[in-house]
C-alpha cells in the first residue's frame, strides 16, 4: 500500500543535506573574521575566487556579485542593452532572468523551450526576433547547457550578444567546453539552493576584457581601475561580494568538481531508469552535453500513460521519503507581475503597448501546469542505492496509480 494511505514508505532515511561543509570552511571563516578584512575591497578571498572560478569555467575574467540577479543586469548594463531594447529570454527559468531584463530597462520577450530538453528552442527564438533585439538570454536549465550552436547562430545572423544565464550549471560542459564561456558573458548564482553556494552571491564571467571592466565598474559604484575613491565614471552600485563569502566559496569551489561528477553520473542512472517507466521522461539530454550539472533532475510526467494524476504523484511519492516538487506554477508571461505590467518606473512608455497575455508558450505551460516533476540537486550526491531508492518510488506510484485516481487528496 502507498505511505500515503498508511502502507510503509520506501525510504525512511534523509537524502545527503545541504549544504555541506567542514572544518575547511570553518577555519577559513575564522581567518577572515580576525583579519578584520571584512570587505571585499580589504581581503584577498573574493579576488582568489574570482580568478579560480573564472578560470574552472573558461574564462578570463570573473567579477563577483551580491546575487545571481544583479549579475544578469550588470551583464546586460555592461552590453550597452538600454531603453526598449528587446531581449529573448525562455518562459520557463526564475523570474530573475526576466525581471533583470526589466531593470536595464529592457523589454524581455519570450520564446517557448524545447519540450525534451526544457531548454530555448532554437525556431522559436528565431520567431521571436525583431528589428529591436539586442540579445538573447539562454537558461542553462537544471544544469544542462542550451543548444549553444543554434543560438549563436541566430546571433550572429541578427548581431545580437548571447549572455547565458548558468545560475543551474556550475561545471557544466557543451562540446566539451565549460558553461560560463560559451556566450559574451555568463552569469551564476551562489543563493543557497545552488550547486555551488555562500548562501547569496553571484558572478559574471567573461573572455571580454572591455566587458569585464564595464561590470566591475558597475559592480563598484561606477569607480574605474586606478581611479580616486571618490571619483564614479557610471551609475552603478555596490553590489559587491563580502569576504565571508568568498571564504565560503573558496573551500566549497574545492568540492565542486567531485560533487558535479557524483551529480553527473547519478543524474544519468538516474534518467536512464525512470525512462523505462510508463508516462515518465526525464530531460533529454543532447549529444553537445558532454557534462550536465544536475542542479535539478527535472522529468516531465504523461498522467494518462503514468496512470496518476501529478499532484498526487508528487504527494504520494513525498510520502514514500522522496522530496520533490512541480517545479514553477506558472510560465513567466502568466504571472501576475507580467500579466498588470506592474514594471514600476521601469518601461513608462513601452509598457502601453506590450500585452503578455498574447505570449504564446504551450510548452513551458504544460510543464508547469500538468507535467513538470523537481528533484534537487542533492539528492543526486548519494550513492546508488539512493538513486535506487528514488526509482523503486516511482515504480511504487505507478503501480498504485489506480489508488491516486480515486483518491480525495485535497482532504488528507
Ligand atoms: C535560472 C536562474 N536565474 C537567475 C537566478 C537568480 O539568482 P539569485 O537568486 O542569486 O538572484 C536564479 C535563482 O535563483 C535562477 O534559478
Amino acid at each position: 500500500m502507498l505511505a500515503l494511505f498508511g502502507g510503509s514508505p520506501v525510504r525512511a532515511r534523509p537524502f545527503t543535506p545541504w549544504p555541506i561543509f567542514g572544518e575547511a570552511e570553518e577555519e577559513r571563516l575564522l581567518r577572515v573574521l580576525r583579519s578584520g578584512h571584512w570587505g571585499r575591497l580589504d581581503g584577498p578571498e573574493v579576488s582568489e575566487f574570482e580568478s579560480r572560478f573564472a578560470a574552472m569555467h573558461g574564462a578570463a575574467h570573473g567579477i563577483a556579485v551580491a546575487n545571481g540577479t544583479v549579475s544578469l543586469r550588470i551583464a546586460l548594463l555592461a552590453a550597452g542593452i538600454g531603453a526598449e531594447d528587446e531581449v529573448i529570454v525562455p518562459p520557463y527559468t526564475f523570474v530573475s532572468t526576466a525581471t533583470a531584463v526589466i531593470e536595464a530597462n529592457a523589454i524581455p520577450v519570450f520564446a517557448d523551450v524545447d519540450p525534451a530538453t526544457f531548454n530555448l528552442d532554437p525556431a522559436a527564438v528565431r520567431a521571436s526576433v525583431t528589428p529591436r533585439t539586442r540579445a538573447i538570454i539562454p537558461v542553462h536549465f537544471a544544469g544542462q547547457p542550451a543548444d549553444m550552436t543554434a543560438i549563436d547562430a541566430i546571433a550572429r545572423d541578427h548581431s545580437l550578444v548571447v549572455i547565458e544565464d548558468a545560475a543551474h550549471a556550475h561545471g557544466a560542459a557543451y562540446q566539451g567546453r565549460p558553461a560560463g564561456s560559451l556566450g559574451r558573458m555568463a552569469s551564476f548564482s551562489f543563493q543557497s539552493s545552488k550547486n555551488l553556494t555562500s548562501g547569496e552571491g553571484g558572478i559574471i564571467t567573461t573572455n571580454d576584457d572591455g566587458l569585464a571592466e564595464s561590470c566591475r565598474s558597475i559592480q563598484n559604484c561606477g569607480r574605474v581601475a586606478g581611479g580616486v575613491w571618490y571619483e564614479h565614471h557610471t551609475v552603478g552600485g555596490n553590489y559587491r561580494l563580502g569576504e565571508f563569502q568568498g571564504a565560503v566559496l573558496n573551500c566549497q569551489l574545492d568540492r565542486l568538481e567531485e560533487q558535479t561528477r557524483t551529480r553527473d553520473r547519478n543524474g544519468q542512472y538516474l534518467a536512464s531508469r525512470m525512462a523505462t517507466l510508463p508516462g515518465i521522461k526525464p530531460q533529454a539530454r543532447g549529444p553537445d552535453c558532454t557534462r550536465h550539472a544536475y542542479h535539478l533532475f527535472m522529468l516531465r510526467i504523461d498522467a494518462a500513460a503514468f496512470g496518476a494524476p501529478r499532484d498526487g504523484v508528487l504527494k504520494a511519492l513525498d510520502a514514500e521519503g522522496i522530496p520533490c516538487s512541480a517545479g514553477y506554477g506558472f510560465s513567466l508571461p502568466d504571472q501576475p507581475l507580467f500579466r498588470n505590467k506592474a514594471f514600476g518606473p521601469y518601461l513608462p512608455n513601452a509598457s502601453r503597448r506590450l500585452d503578455y497575455r498574447e505570449a504564446r508558450c504551450p510548452n513551458s505551460d504544460l510543464l508547469c501546469r500538468e507535467q513538470g516533476i523537481w528533484l534537487e540537486q542533492h539528492l543526486l550526491l548519494g550513492s546508488r542505492e539512493d538513486m535506487d531508492d528514488i526509482i523503486c518510488a516511482f515504480e511504487k506510484v505507478h503501480e498504485h496509480g489506480a489508488a491516486l485516481r480515486t483518491a480525495d487528496l485535497r482532504v488528507r
